[in-house]
């Protein structure tokens, strides 16, 4: 296959950072774009020089000229258009989180291997190159057996309705943000997660700032693994400046601080202002520390670039970034909800235990 042709759903943010990324892309070619949303849906091809719209996905998905998938739309919709694209014999890059539900996460499970198609779930922390050359340090033994991950994400709170909305987002900062650092500490961890202590803001007039927000502003979960290594999760909405995405890897031999979104090389004072500091942040006036290359730096224009080659050249998903791995990080995320809503540790029943056997035997007989 010369170039692996796209179509999208969605047509705001997240929508304009896969094109951005598919643009980079030389094997990527966008055909069509999909979104309830009129004007942003011409404004979005028009910007991205997208030959075809249409309002309705399932229009879209009978295009036999389209190959794979990005659904860039509201987290409640992920698996209804999942499973409709994959029906239609698309593959799929599917934005976190993988549903709003466990028990839709493995409906989505159940259609992949149903149909035998692919859905990259689309998880950018694991393509970030701070944390792939964090990865390949550890994996080089430079600071001994991980122990301990701190991680969050968090910022100001989200420009999206649908976030704003518990029912559409499935919860608040928690699902939509924390899902980023718990994913990243099962992946760097590397193995399952047997139990979760979660503490979330009520949401509404429980939360610290956002009282219109009918998920909670702030939500933090320490996880344990099976291997017995520890991790603490944090989401907020209540972090001025900017979007703050950092890491703390501490292991028996030493550790790694990570800082994602705020580590740019650039220092500027401006008693004017100017066009765009980073990702949520307020102001460009005065001291700033402007992104250089957001995108790339964020990870997302190597994972677009990995997943369109996954389909080009028929290969699995990388870096914990199936539908299997998306369903295990929804799972400990409602385990943290669960947690705490009633006040106890959760603990995680494995949900795909022949998958892992099978994994553990082949890595056996490779030795
Ligand atoms: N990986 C990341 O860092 C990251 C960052 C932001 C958002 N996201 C994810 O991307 C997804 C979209 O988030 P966003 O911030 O772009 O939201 P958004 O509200 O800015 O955009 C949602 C888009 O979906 C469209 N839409 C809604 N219902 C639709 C339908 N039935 N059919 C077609 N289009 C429909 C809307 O018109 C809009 O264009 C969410 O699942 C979110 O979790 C991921």
């Amino acid at each position: 296959m010369e170039k692996v042709r796209i179509g999208i759903v969605g047509s705001e943010f997240a929508a304009n950072f896969h094109a951005e990324a598919l643009e980079r892309t030389p094997y990527a070619q966008i055909i069509a774009a999909c979104s309830i949303d009129a004007a942003s849906l011409k404004r979005f091809v028009k910007k991205h020089h997208i030959p075809h719209s249409y309002e309705d996905y399932n229009e879209m998905f009978k295009r036999p000229d389209i190959d794979l998938i990005h659904i860039c739309a509201p987290n409640f919709l992920h698996k209804k258009i999942s499973i409709a694209a994959l029906n239609a014999g698309k593959h799929v890059v599917c934005e976190k989180p993988l549903a709003t539900t466990l028990p839709d996460a493995l409906a989505v499970v159940k259609a992949v291997k149903r149909t035998g198609l692919k859905l990259m779930y689309a998880e950018d922390w694991m393509s970030a190159p701070a944390i792939l050359r964090a990865k390949q340090i550890i994996d080089q033994g430079g600071i001994g057996e991980v122990l301990y991950v701190k991680a969050k994400e968090t910022h100001n709170g989200s420009h999206s309705p649908f976030a704003q909305n518990k029912k559409t987002c499935g919860g608040g900062a928690f699902i939509h943000l924390a899902i980023h650092p718990m994913a990243f500490a099962r992946w760097i961890i590397g193995c399952e997660i047997v139990e979760v202590t979660g503490m979330v803001n009520g949401g509404a007039d429980k939360n610290f700032v956002h009282k219109n927000y009918g998920g909670e502003d702030w939500g933090a979960a320490i996880c344990t693994f099976e291997n017995g290594a520890r991790a603490f999760i944090e989401g907020n909405y209540i972090t001025h400046g900017g979007l703050d995405d950092t890491v703390e890897i501490y292991g028996s031999e030493g550790s790694i601080k990570i800082d994602l979104s705020m580590g740019s090389p650039l220092t500027v004072y401006s008693r004017t202002g100017f066009g765009y500091a980073v990702e949520k942040a307020e102001t460009t006036l005065h001291w700033t520390r402007p992104a250089v290359d957001e995108e790339y730096n964020l990870g997302y224009v190597t994972e677009i670039a990995d997943f369109v080659d996954c389909v080009r050249l028929d290969k699995q998903p990388p870096r914990g970034l199936t539908a299997e791995d998306g369903a295990c990080i929804l799972q400990a995320i409602m385990a943290a909800y669960e947690s705490a809503a009633k006040g106890k540790v959760v603990k995680l029943k494995p949900l795909f235990p022949k998958a892992k056997k099978a994994a553990r035997k082949t890595r056996k007989a490779k030795k």
